[in-house]
C-alpha cells in the first residue's frame, strides 16, 4: 500500500484497428476502473511514431481510439481523455528517464528483441527508448495503477524500476525539498516522489491469442485478418472468423486442468469468459463435454451480442468530429495542469534553473 492518491492511467497506441484483445485485455478494464477511482486514458500518438513515422491518418487513427474509448463507456467528463502529444511533459520527463535508466535495461525488453529483429543496430533510438516515454506517461501523473494485458507487464516493471531509481538517485533532494511520499518496498518504508506503480493485469482476457495460432497473440499486426475480431467487424465477419477458429477434434473439458496443451481451446474459452464475465471454470461447467459446433456459435452469438452495440456506438461518435475533438482538447487541459504540476517539483529535484 502507498500513500499515494490512488490514480489509474493507461494508454492505447493509435495503430490500426481495435480488436478483441485490446478491447478486453485493456477497454473493459478501463471502464470498470472509473467507478472506483480517478482514471486517465491517453492515445499515445508518441509511441505510434515508432513503429511508422508517416503516418497519413495518424489524425483519424488517433480520433477512432478516442471513439472507441467513448463508445465502450469512458465518461470524458468524470475522468481525463486526451492524447499524448497534446502534453509536452510526458516528452520531457522521458528526457530524463532517458538519463535514468540504462541502456542495458532497454536492450533486454522482449517487445524491442521482437520489434527490432535482426537488424538492432538499425532500429530507431525511439524503439529502443520506448519503455522510458512508458514510464513518463504513467509517473508524470504519479499514478499508482495501471490496467494493460499481459504483454505490457515487462514495461511496466522497468517503470517501476525507473521509479525507483530516480527516487534512490534524488533521494537527499527528495527529502531536502519535503517532497517525497511514504510507501512500502518489500518489508522497508521509504521515502520518494514517484510511487512504485502497481499494474492490473489478469482475469480470464489478459492474454487473448490469435484465432489462428494460438501461440501468437491476437494483434492489429498480424497480416491474416481471419487471426483477430477487429472492434468494427460486422456481426456476420465476427461469426465468420469464430467458425473458421483453429481448433482441436476433442470435446471441452469439465475442468480447466483439461486444457493444458490445448491453447486454441483455452483461448476461445478465454474469450467466452471475458466477453460474459465470468470465469474460464464458469465456462467449462456450461460447455464441458461439448464439442466445438456447439460451443463455436454460443460463442459467436455472446460477441455479436457484446461487441455490436459498442462498434455501433464507435460510428456515432465518429460521425461527431467536432465533439471527438473537444474531448480531446478538454482532456489535454486538464491532463496538461497535472502534469506540469508534476515537473515543476522533478525540475526542482534534478536542479534545473526555472522561473
Ligand atoms: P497497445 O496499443 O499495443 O495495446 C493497448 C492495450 O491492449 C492490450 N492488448 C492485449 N490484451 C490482451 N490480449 C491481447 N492479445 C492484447 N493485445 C493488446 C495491451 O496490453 C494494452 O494494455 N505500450 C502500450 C501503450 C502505452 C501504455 C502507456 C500503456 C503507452 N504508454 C502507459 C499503459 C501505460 C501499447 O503498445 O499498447
Amino acid at each position: 500500500m502507498t500513500a499515494f492518491k490512488p490514480l489509474v492511467f493507461s494508454g492505447v497506441q493509435p495503430t490500426g484497428n481495435l480488436h478483441l484483445g485490446n478491447y478486453l485485455g485493456a477497454i473493459k478494464k478501463f471502464v470498470a476502473l472509473q467507478d472506483t477511482s480517478d482514471c486517465i486514458y491517453c492515445v499515445v500518438d508518441l509511441h505510434s511514431l515508432t513503429a511508422q513515422l508517416v503516418h497519413e491518418d495518424l489524425k483519424d487513427q488517433t480520433r477512432a481510439i478516442t471513439a472507441a474509448f467513448l463508445a465502450s463507456g469512458i465518461d470524458p467528463k468524470k475522468h481525463i481523455v486526451f492524447n499524448q502529444s497534446r502534453v509536452m511533459q510526458h516528452a520531457e520527463l522521458a528526457w530524463i528517464f532517458n538519463c535514468v535508466a540504462r541502456i542495458g535495461w532497454m536492450n533486454r525488453m522482449t517487445q524491442f528483441k521482437d520489434k527490432a529483429g535482426k537488424d538492432r543496430e538499425n532500429a530507431s533510438l525511439g524503439l529502443l527508448a520506448y519503455p522510458s516515454l512508458m514510464a513518463a506517461d504513467i509517473l508524470v501523473y504519479r499514478a499508482t495503477h495501471v490496467p494493460v494485458g499481459d504483454d505490457q507487464k515487462q514495461h511496466l516493471e522497468l517503470t517501476r524500476d525507473i521509479a525507483q531509481k530516480f527516487n534512490n538517485d534524488f533521494s537527499d533532494r527528495i527529502a531536502g525539498l519535503g517532497v517525497g511520499v511514504e510507501m512500502n518496498v518489500g518489508e522497508e518504508t521509504v521515502n520518494g516522489f514517484f510511487p512504485l506503480t502497481e499494474p492490473i493485469i489478469g482475469g480470464p482476457a489478459a492474454r487473448i491469442m490469435s484465432l489462428r495460432d494460438g501461440s501468437k497473440k491476437m494483434s492489429k499486426s498480424d497480416p491474416s485478418d481471419l487471426s483477430r475480431i477487429n472492434l468494427t467487424d460486422d456481426a456476420d465477419s465476427i461469426s465468420k472468423k469464430i467458425r473458421k477458429a483453429k481448433t482441436d477434434p476433442e470435446a471441452l473439458p469439465g475442468e480447466l486442468d483439461g486444457l493444458a496443451g490445448r491453447p486454441e481451446a483455452e483461448n476461445l474459452v478465454g474469450i467466452y469468459a471475458g466477453l460474459a464475465e465470468i470465469s474460464k471454470e464458469a465456462v467449462l461447467k456450461e460447455f464441458g463435454g461439448q464439442q466445438f459446433s456447439v460451443f463455436k456459435p454460443a460463442l459467436a452469438d455472446l460477441a455479436v451480442e457484446k461487441l455490436a452495440p459498442v462498434a455501433g456506438e464507435m460510428r456515432r461518435i465518429s460521425g461527431d468530429r467536432a465533439y471527438v475533438d473537444a474531448v480531446l482538447s478538454d482532456g489535454g487541459e486538464r491532463a496538461g495542469l497535472l502534469a506540469e504540476a508534476t515537473m515543476k517539483t522533478v525540475r526542482d529535484i534534478i536542479g534545473l534553473l526555472q522561473g
